[in-house]
């Protein structure tokens, strides 16, 4: 079974379609990179996988069910998308942190609220996740007190500590200079390599996509036009389009 599945997916958008007949599917625990030019499809894969977008056409399944449709083949229902919406997380370019809230508010909000755990173990988990992202120290901290590359660690823990079967990482580092960049990078390759969740990132840094990947698909308009090993892909690959993708984000 796929961790996840897009079948035939389409999107429009008015009439400019950003993503055209995608079949994009990724194995439980396997990393996925989406590379490409500005404006390919690459963040609305994401969205659509966080159901914070619908498709115009196509399906989408998360482990086998739809998160599209019930069984009846008919819109799924917002308590049914709901709960399919927290089998994935999502950490964005900006942090999202609430600024009001210190670090340890931030990461026990949604254990306490959505999931109804203790206050106790929701503080109990969010210190193991504030280990695994380096952070320890901080937990009384307020996001403006964090660097930005803070910030982002502690975004990814609160992502994590939903245990998120699938993680959609979105240019998360493209907001920082590249010191606080590196430390964020370390986070995910821990993440990657410690954890068994699925990752699907989407990311400009094609050092850390060739590191961190299994698998790497390139769009290009709203297509897959090649996919494959971070080998294949950058040392040798098939498309025109894709080399003069890589050429082109070579030169920055
Ligand atoms: N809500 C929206 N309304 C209208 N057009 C949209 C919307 N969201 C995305 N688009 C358009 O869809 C296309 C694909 O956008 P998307 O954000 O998926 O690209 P991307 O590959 O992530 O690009 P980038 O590398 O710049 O982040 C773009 O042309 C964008 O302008
Ligand atoms: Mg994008």
């Amino acid at each position: 079974m796929w961790a996840i599945e897009f079948e035939k997916v389409s999107k429009s958008f008015g009439t400019h379609r950003v993503l055209i007949d995608l079949d994009l599917q990724v194995r439980p625990g396997e990393k996925v990179t989406l590379i490409g030019p500005s404006g390919s499809g690459k963040t609305t894969v994401l969205r659509l996988a966080m159901t914070l977008e619908k498709p115009t056409a196509g399906d989408i399944r998360v482990f086998g069910d739809s998160i599209i449709f019930d069984a009846a083949g008919k819109p799924l229902s917002s308590s049914r998308e709901a709960r399919i919406r927290r089998r994935c997380g999502m950490v964005f370019q900006q942090f999202n942190l609430f600024p009001h809230l210190t670090v340890l508010q931030n990461l026990i909000l949604a254990p306490t609220t959505v999931l109804g755990q203790s206050r106790e173990q929701a503080e109990k988990s969010a210190l193991d996740y504030l280990g695994m992202v380096g952070l320890q120290d901080k937990v009384y901290a307020y996001p403006a007190q964090l660097s930005g590359g803070q910030q982002q660690r502690i975004a990814i823990a609160r992502a994590l500590i939903l245990k998120p079967e699938i993680l959609l990482l979105d240019e998360i580092t493209s907001a920082l200079d590249p010191e606080l960049a590196g430390e964020v990078l370390d986070v995910v390759r821990g993440v990657a390599h410690e954890t068994k969740v699925t990752l699907l990132i989407v990311t400009h840094e094609m050092r850390f996509a060739r590191e961190v990947s299994d698998r790497i698909a390139v769009f290009d308009a709203g297509r897959i036009i090649e996919q494959g090993s971070p080998d294949k892909i950058f040392s040798n690959p098939e498309s025109e389009r894709t080399r003069a993708f890589l050429h082109s984000v070579s030169n920055h």
